[in-house]
């Protein structure tokens, strides 16, 4: 009998330091940054965001959200045996979030380690999580997805600095005889490498180069809107389905306008889109069980229906993933 994966529990957190377009315009405009709440609304459909306190990492973020997707799975973190963290913002150079988090946990002794491809981290780890549950090597995976992206932003780069916002979710894989994750379609393009960096790093004890966020905006849109259609249809092809089969596109929230071309381009209402972007702002790998938790929590989602979940982001990597959950 084939061996599948299945969401069995999903779970979100959110630092509950909120600011609102208002609050961080007068921020930056003590700074001598000038932004306005219709600006950013216009141009990205974000209202809000969450930044994380002082001394609070992704693991901190990731550990609320695993604990409340195992509950909702009604499982202990004794019964983990695999955990992939996706995160470009990791609490320490090594080692990973993932080692990190797991302590926290109390899951100690199983598999556990982070996959870095920014905001489709989350789409690439549940891939592989997905794998390997298929192939036996793990039976009960938390997937999750964290970030402090408060931490790389240019605060002095109106462009990138609206943009993004810190929180965490969650997911409970477990392996299972009935579909689950039906297909999925990872990509990467390092040609693209430098439309999206943080391209500063540690050495000798000092940063070189840059430590904060730098992006071309509008290379970005571009991109993304074509890779993200030629995933979603890919993926679809990989399981002998069409757009009409998806219940629900779960998207990257990096951009209302983002999701809504990719909605035209795959001929879907925006109804069967969920959009979190106004709250959340991006939130990288975090974004999609940021998502997804929410709306399963809401009602909107239910047991049974498909989602195609897609991520778009920094190297350029590119993938989406089907399942019904
Ligand atoms: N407030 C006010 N004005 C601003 C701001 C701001 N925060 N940021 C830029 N502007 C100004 C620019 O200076 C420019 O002014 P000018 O015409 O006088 O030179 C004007 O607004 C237009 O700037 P553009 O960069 O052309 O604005 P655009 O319409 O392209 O929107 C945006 C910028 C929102 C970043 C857009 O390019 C975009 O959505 N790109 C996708 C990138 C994205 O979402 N990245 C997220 C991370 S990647 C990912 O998750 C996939």
């Amino acid at each position: 009998m084939k061996r599948y994966s299945r969401i069995t529990g999903t779970g979100s957190y959110l630092p509950p330091r909120r600011l609102t377009n208002a609050d961080l315009v007068a921020e930056l405009a003590a700074k001598g940054v000038e932004t306005s709440d219709d600006w950013i609304v216009e141009r990205t459909g974000i209202r809000a965001r969450h930044f994380a306190a002082d001394g609070v990492y992704s693991s901190d973020l990731g550990l609320e959200a695993a604990r409340s997707a195992l509950q909702a799975a009604g499982r202990n973190p004794q019964d983990v045996d695999l955990i992939i963290v996706a995160t470009s913002t990791p609490d320490m150079v090594f080692p990973s979030t993932a080692c990190i988090l797991q302590n926290k946990l109390g899951a100690n002794g199983c598999a556990a380690f982070d996959v870095q491809a920014v905001c489709s981290g989350f789409v690439y780890a549940l891939a592989v999580a997905d794998s390997m549950i298929q192939t036996g090597a793990a039976k009960c995976a938390l997937v999750v997805g964290a970030e402090v992206f408060s931490r790389i932003l240019d605060f002095n780069d109106r462009t990138t600095c609206v943009l993004f916002g810190d929180g965490a979710g969650a997911v409970v894989l477990e392996a299972s005889t009935t579909p689950g994750i039906l297909a999925s379609d990872l990509h990467a393009d390092g040609k693209h490498v430098g439309i999206l960096c943080v391209p500063g790093h540690v050495s000798g004890g000092a940063i070189l180069g840059d430590p904060l966020l730098k992006m071309d905006g509008q290379a970005v849109f571009k991109l993304a809107v074509g890779l993200l259609e030629s995933a979603a249809k890919a993926t679809l092809a990989k399981a002998n389905l069409t757009e009409a089969d998806i219940d629900w596109l779960v998207p990257h929230q990096a951009n209302i306008r983002i999701m809504q071309s990719t909605a035209r381009k795959l001929k879907l209402s925006m109804d069967k889109v969920v959009v979190t972007v106004a709250q959340h702002g991006n939130t990288s790998a975090a974004s999609i069980p940021l998502a997804l938790d929410t709306a399963v929590r809401s009602g909107q989602v239910k047991t049974g229906e498909t989602l195609l979940l897609e991520g778009v982001g920094g190297g350029f990597t590119w993938g989406a993933l089907l399942l019904v959950l």
